[in-house]
């Protein structure tokens, strides 16, 4: 019972062990300020518990843990562990340290006021603050990933949080992962301008980095594959780096940065340790994104300064959903979603991140107003669309339960077909008619709804467990010397401690010519039989 949570990577696919057994995060991440309150998150739970998940995304914010430099305050960080052991559940802990969606706000006070100490990245030659003009002309100040000294604080206060975490939970296994700072990266200008970066982008660039570089262009995108092969092979950022530099420049020093609190976490509680990333909108300059966060764009970057990291994690609130899923899976990475709409394609997407890319954890963003009607700012993050009402709509309470439920019911089959090809989906966002091929069979499926989706375990020869929503389905065969099929079973029901129990057996008009309609979410078992 005493194995600290862990990835383990086997035969391409990486799980989460917890207490040594693979676990599929079915989780939720909670609004920003909800953790400052253990009054508050009592409801939460409550929700989450009914919404299905097994797990929740917690903030711990430096300017509430160490209010005063050196006197740490654990009450909400023992208490949400508390909570969360009263509900069953389990916890990824944020750490809002020096950044928050590229910005300081959560540092804590005294750490605010000494601008001499704790240096802000100049915006421009000599600028602390600015007004982000192509950005809604909104008030802007970050920490400077180049002052070593709010390094050496933030990494030290993470260090005292990943003990105290040590200190209750070594032998509970409550906290299973914990993301270091959140959406890091500087806005409004691609990389620091102070006279101390100016001196270190116009230096050499660190030559291990450069050599590491040169030898993984494979797995980069396209234009840091030409900056890398294009540029000078020795020199400075500029010199080699050519329109990327500045980029590349803030990724390396904000990656070494976060490797550094990383490492002083793990050094007291090695628990796996992920960042998220504030996506890079299709041609988007940085700056109007966050330069130097984690995205796929400088992965490589990352991977080389950032070794105590384990997970590297996208906010997905873009439209490009599967596109994105792709790109962050490409490299063989897992798939771990923290932060995506609650809008009502929630639940397909669920089933699509664990059938298709055998999700690690799923999370939609702020789950205490799913079910609850959008209000604007969530319709702008959203990318509401009057083409698209699922878009403008909040994921229906019920089905996402009923979702969720089926499949931690089932979580033990799924994860035994996790990186085969054995278990798949596909949902009707993204395609109004799938099919499945497996053992001689063809499982045609058309989405009766854009909210729609199917995932589909291959059991044994012929025999399938089909969770569907919203779908048609109809099975046939899908070999020419057997052109027959008859159906031997169609039942709905449930996993209960990893044994089936059926609810209806369907027959007669519910199958008429090999067809099953699934208007709620259900979870078939369905053996075929194909003959001539
Ligand atoms: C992304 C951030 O990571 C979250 O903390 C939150 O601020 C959402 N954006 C916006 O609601």
């Amino acid at each position: 019972m005493n194995a600290i949570p862990t990835i383990e990577k086997k035969g391409g696919v990486s799980t989460l062990l917890v207490d040594g057994k693979p676990m599929i995060l079915l989780a939720g991440e909670v609004h920003n300020s909800s953790t400052s309150s253990l009054e508050y998150m009592e409801d939460v739970w409550t929700h989450g518990k009914k919404l299905g998940m097994n797990c929740l995304l917690l903030p711990i914010t430096w300017e509430l843990l160490e209010p005063e430099e050196g006197h740490f305050d654990f009450t909400l960080v023992d208490g949400l562990i508390g909570q969360a052991r009263a509900h069953d559940m389990k916890i990824v802990f944020l750490w809002f340290g020096t950044w928050k969606n590229a910005q300081s706000t959560y540092a804590p006070e005294w750490v605010k006021r000494d601008l001499k100490r704790f240096r802000r990245a100049q915006l421009e030659k000599g600028q602390n603050f600015m007004l982000m003009k192509k950005f809604h002309n909104l008030a802007y100040s970050t920490l400077s990933y180049l002052c070593e000294e709010t390094m050496r604080a933030d990494a030290a206060a993470f260090a005292a949080l990943m003990a105290e975490i040590r200190r209750i939970d070594s032998d509970y296994h409550t906290v299973v992962c914990v993301q270091v700072e959140n959406e890091t990266g500087m806005m409004a200008a691609a990389r620091d301008h102070s006279d101390e970066a100016d001196t270190l982008f116009y230096s050499k660039v660190p030559s291990d980095l450069a050599a590491y570089l040169r030898e993984n262009t494979d797995t980069m995108v396209p234009e840091i594959r030409e900056a890398v092969l294009g540029g000078q092979a020795d020199g400075n950022w500029e010199e080699m780096f050519g329109a990327q530099a500045e980029e590349m420049f803030s990724a390396y020093y904000t990656a070494r940065y976060v490797n550094t609190v990383a490492a002083a976490g793990k050094q007291e509680y090695p628990l796996p340790m992920s960042v998220n990333c504030w996506l890079n909108r299709e041609g988007a300059i940085a700056g109007i994104y966050p330069s130097g966060g984690p995205i796929s764009k400088v992965r490589e970057i990352w991977r080389f300064c950032a070794p105590s990291i384990d997970l590297y994690s996208p906010d997905i609130y873009l439209p490009d959903f599967q596109g994105i899923v792709s790109e962050y899976t490409r490299r063989g990475e897992p798939l771990f979603i923290p932060e995506c709409p609650t809008h009502s394609y929630a639940a397909s997407r669920n089933l699509l991140c664990v059938g298709k890319y055998h999700a690690m954890c799923y999370s939609p963003f702020g789950i205490e107003d799913m079910g609850q009607p959008l209000n604007a700012s969530q319709m702008a993050l959203f990318g509401a669309d009057p083409s698209d009402p699922a878009l403008n709509k909040s994921q229906d309470v019920e089905t996402y339960s009923q979702i969720n439920h089926l499949l931690d019911g089932m979580m033990d089959k799924l994860l035994s077909k996790y990186g085969t090809t054995e278990l798949d989906a596909a949902s009707g966002e993204f395609e109004s008619e799938s099919s499945f091929h497996m053992d001689g069979v063809k499982i045609k499926v058309k989405y009766t709804e854009k909210e729609g989706g199917l995932l589909i375990l291959r059991e044994s020869m012929q025999e399938f467990y089909i969770l569907a929503h919203h779908a048609w389905l109809n099975f046939q065969s899908d070999s020419p010397e057997k052109p027959g099929i008859d159906i031997l079973a169609l039942e709905d029901g449930q996993f209960v401690d990893g044994v089936w129990h059926r609810r209806r057996r369907f027959n007669g008009d519910e199958i008429v010519s090999n067809t099953f309609t699934a208007d709620e979410p259900v979870l078939l078992r369905v053996k075929l039989f194909t003959y001539c």
